[in-house]
């Protein structure tokens, strides 16, 4: 149970986490879930909810931080068309890993969440996108959804109320982008998973040109505690404009990586001591990558900075899905700078040339710079090559293959330069 004073507040997707076979509907129903559900159903309006999901400031967990209640007010009533919801579980962010715990340990609190949502939107179909490697976390969600469909917490008229949902488990086929919303539209709907231009956005013309929301696992698991509680509630926790809990996935030198759920505005220094048992090396951080691989880097001397949309925006980067990436100064920057770079190249979906053509240029550079082949050219070729996909394609991939690129130029230029000239010689 979560307790009513946002104070006292530790977690809310994770509150249950811990609790032996969460994952089945026996237990999750003896610690709380699905009970406030008949209210919901039975006396809230639309209208109410996406007012209590304004009121509460959630920023989807997804990756943009986009206002949740504002999203959901953008879908067009009275079209004529289905209203599709789709619960984003792509997870594919290096360094992000905290939907699959999510769903891996309780389920039904991310259907719950999809109920409640999919009442407030007018919603008959929702499905669960989930990445293709997530067998394990595929097998429990159906299970979960069986339980639920058993005890009529979905399908018709759901616990007697004249509100009817059918949720349908997706598995994706190991694409990156494809956690591109409008990937992930697209690659739902049988064709491969290339992005589409927006606008239009998905909330008006999305899966099968109909209003869709997309919505991240970590939001809509967030909706139950909300609606329970209140807006003001969520909007209490945290600071303002970065209101409620967030899921961090730690990861790098630290001695305890893993997830932690912690208020919107603690700082980067807490979560990393206090929580992830601080450095290996009892030092501060060479890098930070704060908001998973495809963020801007951050240095020491952001170590105190609060973990904001706001906060991390002012110093330069982006909270995105909340995967912090610590690195100590044993990492060799080049070989991790041109993994990622790999990464990108092997995920682009080739729809734009700056992208496709681009991606692999930083690869194929950074592997001769890190094999001892650089030339002192290389260094402008990367910088311009990453300026020149930045903004200017159909999605963001571009900007976050570029990203690691310009955080080692900007700030370690010494490194590339001495790779190049002692490798060389
Ligand atoms: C290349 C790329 C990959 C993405 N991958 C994911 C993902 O795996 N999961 C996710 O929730 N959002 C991902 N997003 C963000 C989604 O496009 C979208 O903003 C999000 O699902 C919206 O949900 P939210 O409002 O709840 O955050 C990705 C975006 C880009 C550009
Ligand atoms: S930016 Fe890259 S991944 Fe995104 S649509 Fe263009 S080519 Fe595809």
């Amino acid at each position: 149970m979560i307790p009513s004073d946002p104070k006292k507040v530790t977690a809310i997707c994770f509150a249950n986490i811990d609790v032996p076979k969460m994952h089945t509907l026996e237990m999750a129903r003896q610690q709380g879930a699905y009970q406030f559900l008949p209210t919901v159903l039975n006396t809230f309006s639309s209208e109410h909810i996406v007012s209590e999901m304004k009121i509460s400031g959630l920023r989807g967990r997804g990756g943009a931080g986009f206002p949740t209640g504002l999203k959901w007010s953008f879908v067009p009533k009275n079209t004529g068309k289905p209203t599709y919801l789709l619960c984003n579980a792509d997870e594919g962010e290096p360094g992000t890993f905290k939907d699959r715990d999510l769903m891996r340990f309780d389920p039904h609190l991310l259907i719950e969440g999809m109920i409640m949502a999919g009442f407030a939107l007018g919603v008959k179909d929702a499905y669960i996108y989930i990445r293709g490697e997530f067998i394990h976390e595929a097998k429990r969600l159906n299970d979960a959804i069986s339980e639920a469909y058993a005890a009529n917490l979905l399908g018709d008229n759901i616990l007697g109320s004249s509100y009817s949902m059918h949720l349908t488990v997706h598995r994706g086929a190991g694409a990156y982008i494809c956690g591109e919303e409008t990937a992930l539209i697209e690659s739902l709907e049988g064709r491969p998973g290339r992005p589409r231009f927006k606008p239009p956005f998905p909330a008006v013309e999305g899966f099968f040109r109909c209003p869709t929301v997309v919505n991240n696992v970590e939001t809509l698991a967030t909706v139950p505690a909300i609606l329970e509680h209140g807006g003001e509630w969520h909007k209490a926790i945290g600071t303002p404009n970065n209101a409620g809990m967030k899921i961090f996935s730690v990861s790098g030198n630290v001695k305890k990586a893993g997830n932690y759920e912690v208020p919107l505005g603690t700082t980067m220094r807490s979560l990393i001591e206090d929580y992830a048992g601080g450095l290996q090396n009892g030092s501060v951080p060479k890098v930070i990558i704060p908001g998973g691989s495809s963020t801007p880097w951050l240095l020491a001397e952001h170590y105190d900075v609060p973990l904001t949309y706001d906060d991390l925006a002012s110093a330069g980067s982006m909270l995105g899905s909340g995967a912090v990436i610590i690195i100590d100064e044993t990492a060799d920057l080049i070989a991790l700078t041109r993994r990622l770079a790999h990464f990108y190249a092997h995920e682009s979906c080739g729809q734009c040339t700056p992208c496709r053509e681009g991606t692999g240029w930083l690869e194929r550079i950074l592997t001769r710079i890190e094999s001892g082949q650089g030339k002192q050219e290389d260094i402008r070729t990367l910088e311009d090559a990453a300026k020149h996909m930045a903004g200017r394609t159909i999605c963001a991939l571009a900007d976050g293959a570029a990203a690691p690129i310009l955080s080692l130029l900007e700030h370690f230029p010494e490194l590339v330069e001495q790779a190049i000239a002692e490798k060389t010689s």
